[in-house]
Formats: C-alpha cells, sequence, structure tokens
C-alpha cells in the first residue's frame, strides 16, 4: 500500500532553483543595465568636455574683439558616434559669440552637464568656462555643446539585447542543471525505495547498501523496524513452535490411554465415540506437528545458509523415511533418478517440501497403488516430480490448495492440517524455484514437481 503523497521533493526543488535563477537573471540584467548607461553616458560626457575644452583654447582677444576659430578635430571628435549631430554656442558677458542662438549655457559653476531636449530631440548637453585674461580684468567666455544621442541609444540597446539573451540563457542553463540536480538527489530515495520493493516478504535483513548522509537518519530508522520486526517475528516462530511441542507431548499420552480404552469398551455406540476422539486427537496432532514445521521453515528461510545439496542422495534418504508410513498402506514407494542433479540450499527445508509432497501422495492414494519420485533437470532446473495414482486434486485445481490451512474437497476424512502444500511453496520460492501441482494427463493421480536452480 503506498502512503498518501503530499508535495514532491523533486518539484520543490525544481522550483527553488528556478526560482532562484529566475532572480539571478533579473537581477544580471538590472546590473548590466544601470553599467551600460553608466558607461555609455561617461564616454560621451568625456569627448563632450574635451570637444569644449578644445573649443574654448581657440578663443582669443584680438583687435577688442573675441575671436574663435572652430576647431574641426573637435567636431569631427563629436560627430564620430553614429553620425551624432552637434550644437554649439560660444558666450561671452556680452551675449552670443558665435553658434545657435537657441543654445542658452547651463546655469551654474563650472563643468556642467545635463539631459535635457533642445530642438525637440534629447540631448547631452554640456557647458564650460574659460576666464580670458586681458588687460582690464578676466573675461569669462563659455562655450555650450548639445549632442543627440540617438547612437548613445542604439549602443545602448544592443546592450540590453546582450544582457537579456545573456539572463534568458543562463536561466535555460540553470534550468537544465535544476532537473539534472533534482534528478541526481532523488536518485539514492529511488534506489533505496527500489531495494527494499524487491525483497521477499521474509526478507528482514538491514539495508547495508551505501547511502547519502542526508538518507542515513532513514536507513537507520528502517533497520532498527525491521529488527524490532524480525525480533518479534521470531518470538512468535518460538512460541509457536513451543506451544506446538506442549501439545502434541500431553496429546500422545493422551491418544495411548483413547487406544488402550477402545480395547477395553465393548458398545459399538462408544467404541465410535472413542474412535471419532481418537480421529480428532490425530487432527490435533498433525495440526502441531505441521505448525511446527512450518515455523521452522520461516524460521530457516530468513536464516538461509546454503550447501551444496545432491538431490539424488536427499530424495533416496526421504523415500527411506516414509517407506513404513506407504508400506502400511501398501503403497510401493519407487526413485527414478536417472541423472545426478546437485542444488544450493538448506537440506532440512528440501526434505521438509519433499517430505510434505510425499506425504500427500501416500495419503490421497488408494492402497496398494505406487508412487514414484522422479528426479531429472535440464541444466537450468532441477526437478523432484512425485506421480501418484490416486484421487487426485479436486475440480478448481491445485493452486487455492496451497493457502495455508487450505484443504481439498477430496480428503474425505484423511487426517491433516492444510499446510503440507504451503510448507513445500515457501521452501522452493526461498530457493528461488517454484512448485507444479496439477493431475496427471495420462490415467488417475496427482503429481507435483519442486522446481529449483541447478548448479
Ligand atoms: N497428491 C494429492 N492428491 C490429491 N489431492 C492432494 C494431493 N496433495 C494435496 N492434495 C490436496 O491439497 C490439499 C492441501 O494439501 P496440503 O498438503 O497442504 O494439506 P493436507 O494434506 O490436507 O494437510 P497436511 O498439512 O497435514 O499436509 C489437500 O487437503 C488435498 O485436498
Ligand atoms: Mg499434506
Amino acid at each position: 500500500m503506498s502512503a498518501p503523497a503530499r508535495g514532491s521533493i523533486r518539484r520543490r526543488l525544481m522550483l527553488q532553483l528556478l526560482g532562484g535563477a529566475a532572480v539571478l537573471a533579473v537581477v544580471l540584467f538590472l546590473i548590466v543595465q544601470s553599467l551600460a548607461r553608466n558607461l555609455a553616458q561617461e564616454s560621451q560626457d568625456n569627448i563632450l568636455a574635451a570637444a569644449a575644452s578644445a573649443m574654448l583654447d581657440t578663443v582669443a582677444m584680438q583687435e577688442g574683439e573675441l575671436q574663435v576659430d572652430l576647431p574641426y578635430a573637435a567636431f569631427s571628435m563629436l560627430s564620430s558616434l553614429q553620425g551624432e549631430r552637434v550644437f554649439y554656442a560660444i558666450h561671452a558677458p556680452s551675449g552670443l559669440v558665435t553658434g545657435y542662438d537657441d543654445l542658452a549655457p547651463l546655469a551654474g559653476a563650472g563643468t556642467r552637464f545635463a539631459t535635457g531636449v533642445h530642438r525637440g530631440e534629447p540631448m547631452r548637453m554640456i557647458t564650460a568656462t574659460r576666464r580670458l585674461a586681458l588687460e582690464q580684468g578676466a573675461l569669462p567666455v563659455t562655450v555650450t555643446l548639445a549632442q543627440t544621442r540617438d547612437g548613445q541609444s542604439r549602443i545602448f540597446e544592443q546592450i540590453i539585447a546582450m544582457a537579456a539573451t545573456l539572463g534568458t540563457g543562463l536561466f535555460l542553463c540553470v534550468a537544465v542543471l535544476a532537473g539534472l540536480a533534482a534528478r541526481t538527489s532523488i536518485g539514492p530515495i529511488l534506489r533505496l525505495t527500489q531495494s527494499v520493493d524487491r525483497r521477499g516478504p521474509q526478507d528482514l535483513r538491514p539495508v547495508t547498501a551505501p547511502v547519502p548522509a542526508e538518507m542515513a537518519p532513514l536507513v537507520g530508522a528502517i533497520n532498527t523496524f525491521m529488527d524490532r520486526l524480525k525480533v518479534s517475528l521470531q518470538r512468535s516462530e518460538e512460541f509457536i513452535a513451543e506451544a506446538a511441542h506442549h501439545v502434541r507431548t500431553p496429546l500422545a499420552t493422551v491418544r495411548t490411554q483413547a487406544e488402550i480404552t477402545l480395547r477395553r469398551v465393548e458398545k459399538e455406540e462408544n467404541r465410535a465415540s472413542v474412535r471419532e476422539m481418537i480421529r480428532a486427537i490425530d487432527e490435533s496432532s498433525r495440526a502441531a506437528g505441521q505448525l511446527l514445521d512450518h515455523a521452522m521453515v520461516t524460521f530457516r528461510t530468513d536464516h538461509l545458509e546454503p550447501e551444496e545439496i545432491d538431490l539424488g542422495q536427499l530424495a533416496e534418504e526421504t523415500v527411506e523415511r516414509l517407506r513404513p508410513m506407504a508400506e502400511l498402506r501398501d503403497i510401493d514407494l519407487a526413485v527414478v533418478a536417472p541423472v545426478p542433479a546437485r542444488i544450493e540450499g538448506d537440506r532440512i527445508l528440501v526434505q521438509s517440501a519433499l517430505r510434505n509432497v510425499l506425504d500427500n501422495a501416500i495419503k490421497y492414494s488408494q492402497p496398494e497403488s505406487d508412487v514414484t519420485l522422479t528426479l531429472d533437470h535440464d541444466g537450468a532446473m532441477a526437478r523432484l516430480q512425485v506421480r501418484d495414482r490416486g484421487i487426485g486434486f479436486p475440480e478448481g485445481g491445485a493452486a487455492p490448495l496451497t493457502g495455508r490451512f487450505e484443504r481439498g474437497t477430496n480428503v474425505e476424512g484423511v487426517v491433516g492440517s492444510g499446510l503440507g502444500l504451503t510448507i513445500a511453496e515457501e521452501v522452493v520460492r526461498a530457493h528461488g524455484g517454484h512448485l507444479l501441482a496439477g493431475n496427471n494427463e495420462e490415467g488417475p493421480g496427482a503429481c507435483v514437481t519442486l522446481c529449483f536452480p541447478a548448479l
């Protein structure tokens, strides 16, 4: 079950990085814009100041009249900037000496600049003063220059366009990097999720794969939780095992007593009751035994310590142990092992799985029939196949009967607890194999196969 999700780390990270990048891009744009404006103005002012001073240098008093020899260099300097237009006026205290009479000097003292409108166009203006030293005293002469700003604005616009492209480029680069950063920072979380997800239900080993420092507390918490879960599972398995043991021992005593009683009782209806009692005791005892077996299987699959197993030898040993039980029903138990097969696994678990399948084959067969255990392998898988000539699986097949405590409708008074196939399946699964169960295609009876990855 997936937990309810609120928000997304990836989205939050992306939004934060993109927000930061957008602010950065805008700040960068504004800085470049103000720098460009200042630089453009400064360079225009420098040129205007140089031109004004060059013009003032040519002002002289000749024969009582102010003479100006307009320097060509000053004008070429001023119009060199992308064909700007220039207006000038030279004033003496007596009035305009030369130049445009609609260009008034700027108010103030020293060299002063202003941005204003002249003849309907935005212009940058300068007024500079020079004091001509004459016999009768100093004569202040001012030169006023006004220069259009078209070229400046064009350069300024180009710089702004460049800054905008730069800002957008920076934002796009950061967007790509943010995507990558978000993906890499989420990566370890996804890997951890997958590694925990891939595990089998019994796998409660701690997570040992290295994780980033920020995730260490989370992994620590998961490991502690798994540890606690493992301990509590182990406790309940031990409890089941102990309980089963405690139940079986007195049950064995009760059964012996019941059998003794049966021999003594003569009245048929009393005998039937005692027989019923013995059957109930057998059911309980079997259930306790199977519960014990199942707890053992669960415990051992948790702590699987695989060893190399010769399946042929294991099959022989298991069949020999069950032979007395088969003989009680005159069932012939045969092992057919034409090829040797080896697997890696837990011997006790594999034996337990095979014992349960053989036990079923014997239990659900008519007396005097035969059960064959065939061992074969095809390179990848080694198979232990148990075939009987009994009643076969009921309608609905074997699949639902591998569930815990599931018994078929075909059991007809046969003692059992419904755990045999569960045990067998859990064992093969723990070994990376699978269980196949069904009825014989030719003739009556069932065929159950335990498949293990072969060595
Ligand atoms: N060889 C077989 N032939 C016919 N039916 C079978 C065979 N093996 C299993 N079954 C059916 O599958 C059911 C489940 O088998 P399983 O071994 O899990 O339980 P069980 O034999 O009833 O009890 P126990 O836990 O004592 O083995 C059985 O109750 C039976 O109906
Ligand atoms: Mg069984």
